[in-house]
């Protein structure tokens, strides 16, 4: 684990959050340049019970993770086919698959207090606590028609290791639809994003179907959408 200068003790998470101008903070924080995983995850154990309410007043969760919700249903006709809500969090992208008709869902989050606020959602059939990365995940291959990604590629965050797995769980043929931040693209931390989404793509494991750049005001502003179809 990298050193940080960051003490996660001071960084008051949950209660305090009230204002939307916090709201941005706080994402901004759970961000900021040099922090690990280690303390994104203790983030998270702090925020998870207000992570809803406060994420709704900068209309975060009214926004951004329905909206690849959304493009995954585009892209799934049969809304009984398996999908997994990847970095799923408190479930709000499920709860919006689960409107969009979609009935046999999963969840993969790194953070057991994200997931214990989705298990109250419902709209789950099985809740996985562990990381995007370039760990073996306890999913057997091709087993998702699709799955979604948004909020969660940054530094303390997933990274590009992460897909050759998420290919692997994906069934040929199925839809892998994901959002990142425009800015972070460039930043240090995901070095080789580009490449690795090319290289997967020259070596036939996927292609992709869609890319765009969505404009937001929102969080972290504009972020690109990718939608890869698994070969
Ligand atoms: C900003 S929240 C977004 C949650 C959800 N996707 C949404 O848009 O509402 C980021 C989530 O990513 C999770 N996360 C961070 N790093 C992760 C990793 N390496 N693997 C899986 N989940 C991770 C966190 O635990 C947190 O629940």
């Amino acid at each position: 684990m990298s050193e940080s200068k960051i003490n996660p003790e001071k960084v008051v998470f949950g209660a305090g959050a009230k204002t939307a101008e916090e709201v941005n903070t706080l994402i901004n924080k759970s961000a900021q340049e040099g922090i690990t995983q280690a303390e994104v995850d203790d983030i998270y154990k702090q925020w998870a019970k207000t992570y809803d309410q406060d994420t709704l007043l900068n209309s975060y969760s009214s926004t951004k993770p329905l909206a690849a919700a959304r493009v995954l249903a585009e892209y799934i006709e049969d809304k009984s086919a398996p999908v997994l809500d990847l970095a799923a969090g408190t479930g709000i992208v499920g709860v919006e698959l689960k409107e969009l008709g979609f009935t046999n869902i999963d969840a993969l989050d790194a953070s057991q207090a994200m997931l214990d606020q989705a298990t109250e959602k419902n709209v789950y059939k099985r809740l996985i606590c562990d990381y995007m990365g370039p760990n073996t995940l306890d999913i057997k291959d091709n087993t998702y028609s699709g799955a979604v990604a948004t909020g969660c590629f940054g530094e303390g965050h997933a990274k590009q290791d992460c897909f050759l797995e998420i290919i692997r769980v994906i069934k040929p043929g199925g839809t892998l639809v994901f959002q990142i931040t425009n800015a972070k693209v460039s930043s240090t931390c995901l070095i080789g994003f580009d490449d690795t989404l090319n290289t997967h793509e020259d070596n036939n494991l996927w292609t992709l179907i869609k890319k765009e750049l969505v404009s937001s005001s929102v969080g972290t502003g504009d972020y690109l959408r990718f939608v890869y179809r698994i070969k």
